[in-house]
């Protein structure tokens, strides 16, 4: 039998994508390989948001090339967001790629998924593999998640959209995803469903902008969600998942959501929903109006600040953490000291700190002037992080001599590790099997980014 080595790279929609490729390699008859170096076939799922992440992806390839030397009918196979414009098989983008690649034999995009086998039929004509019927699936999201990669079966990620209409200006994923298109609602709840029967107790739902879940235009055009006059689909699609906490369901988490549809409706469903865990990641990305604008990012701090004032009014023991870009284009020092003063006036308890990195095609490439030197973005990189870690602090050690609920994600001997409903890890020793269950731990020590505790 032949055998199949994924490499994923990037965000939790990539280890998505990865999970529906085994299915789809499955059913073609192909098996897991752990060892890349004696797989029949290697698939790089790639991520570009950042000129690091694809310089990654580059020197792995590189080995590769090394290993196809001895290894004449080794397949390899580039997709994800390296991959763009999907016109046509050998786009230039594609021809771009192979003198870079040596070893590449497929460059494919990801929603492309469904031509993989006819393709690796046209390069290697013997290839011993099943049939598969590629019109009987429309899109690649029919094809279901194999979540293999979670062996404890306690928590799962969902993709509910993929692709993004909201295009700021320093990002690639609009090029590289394509426009935003929702799954139907039936379908994710079918899999939701069938998670919850093994065991699941919690799901994270994922997509660019998760919370604008059938509102992007692709899906207003299709009419796909025209039932839903007064209620938006987001909210609809929680409340529909809430009704599975009667047969186990116990948290439902979703990243990341853009402030511009954090609505109303949404923070009133997270307040009284009884899987809606108090935590939010909501990425602000600067704390300055002017840095915003130029971002195409659509809603000012005023926005931003009132959401999270209101989800404070609902949940008042909201954690919140952040995405931040420093030295984006023209960003001159008064505004990232506002993005400073800003992250501490919000709290956040986390965040995700990008230098920022020049994408090729992306609208800041095309008309701004990536100005800020390397050195600059460097110094405005460690200082925000100084106070993230401060914060952060500040954030483990209010729950200390408090009781959490964890989720016990990993048992190692008597170790247990899991996640709080505020999403902080907690460690703890217990004697019993706790895999997959929900427990009260009361925490006796913070440190900078876990809390340990005892069994209540
Ligand atoms: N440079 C730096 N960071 C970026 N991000 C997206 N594009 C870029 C870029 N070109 C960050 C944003 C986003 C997160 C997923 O990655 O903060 O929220
Ligand atoms: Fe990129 Fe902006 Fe879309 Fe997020 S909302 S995926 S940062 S374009």
């Amino acid at each position: 039998m032949k055998t199949y080595h994924i490499k994923t790279y990037g965000c939790q929609m990539n280890y998505s994508d990865s999970e529906r490729m085994e299915t789809y390699l499955q059913a073609l008859g192909l098996s897991p390989c752990k060892d890349y170096k004696t797989a029949d076939l290697i698939i790089f799922n790639t991520c570009s948001i950042r000129q690091k992440a694809e310089d990654r992806v580059f020197s792995e390839i590189y080995k590769v090339e090394q290993l196809k030397k001895k290894k004449k009918d080794l397949l390899v196979v580039v997709t994800g967001c390296m991959i763009r414009k999907s016109s046509s098989r050998y786009s230039t983008e594609r021809d771009a790629l192979f003198p870079r690649m040596a070893a590449l034999d497929i460059a494919l995009r990801i929603d492309e998924l469904p031509s993989l086998a006819s393709l690796m039929r046209e390069i290697q004509p013997a290839l011993d593999i099943e049939a598969i019927e590629e019109e009987s699936l429309e899109d690649y999201f029919q094809i279901n998640a194999s979540h293999s990669s979670h062996e404890a079966k306690t928590q799962a990620f969902v993709a509910i959209s993929n692709g993004c209409d909201k295009f700021c200006t320093y990002c690639i994923v609009p090029y590289s995803r394509g426009r935003e298109k929702s799954r139907k609602m039936e379908d994710i709840i079918a899999e939701c469903e069938k998670l919850v029967e093994i065991g699941v107790k919690e799901i994270t739902l994922i997509g660019q902008t998760v919370n604008s879940y059938g509102l992007g235009k692709a899906d207003e055009e299709s009419g796909k969600f025209a039932n839903l006059k007064e209620k938006e689909p987001f909210v609809a699609l929680l409340e529909k998942l809430d009704l599975l906490h009667e047969k186990g369901l116990e948290r439902v988490r979703f990243t990341s959501p853009h402030p511009q549809d954090m609505s109303d409706q949404l923070i009133e469903a997270m307040a009284v929903l009884k899987t809606q865990m108090p935590y939010l990641h909501l990425p602000v990305q600067s704390g300055d109006n002017r840095t915003l604008k130029r971002m195409n990012r659509t809603y000012t701090i005023e926005q931003y600040r009132e959401i999270i004032k209101k989800l404070r009014a609902k949940i008042p023991d909201i954690s919140i953490s952040t995405d931040i870009i420093v030295g984006f284009c023209g960003e001159t020092d008064e505004e990232f000291e506002k993005t400073l003063k800003f992250y501490e006036e919000m709290a956040f308890e986390h965040a995700y700190i990008a230098q920022y990195s020049q994408r090729r095609g992306t609208t800041a490439d095309r008309f701004m002037k990536d100005d800020i030197p390397q050195k600059v973005k460097k110094q405005r990189w460690h200082k925000l992080n100084f106070l993230l870690v401060k914060m952060a602090e500040r954030g483990y050690k209010r729950f200390l001599n408090k009781t959490v609920n964890v989720l016990v994600e990993n048992q190692n001997g008597k170790t247990c590790m899991g996640r709080s409903e505020h999403f902080k890890a907690v460690q703890f020793n217990s004697g019993r099997k706790l895999l997959g269950q929900i427990v009260p731990v009361k925490i006796t020590r913070a440190r900078e980014i876990l809390l340990e505790g005892e069994l209540v």
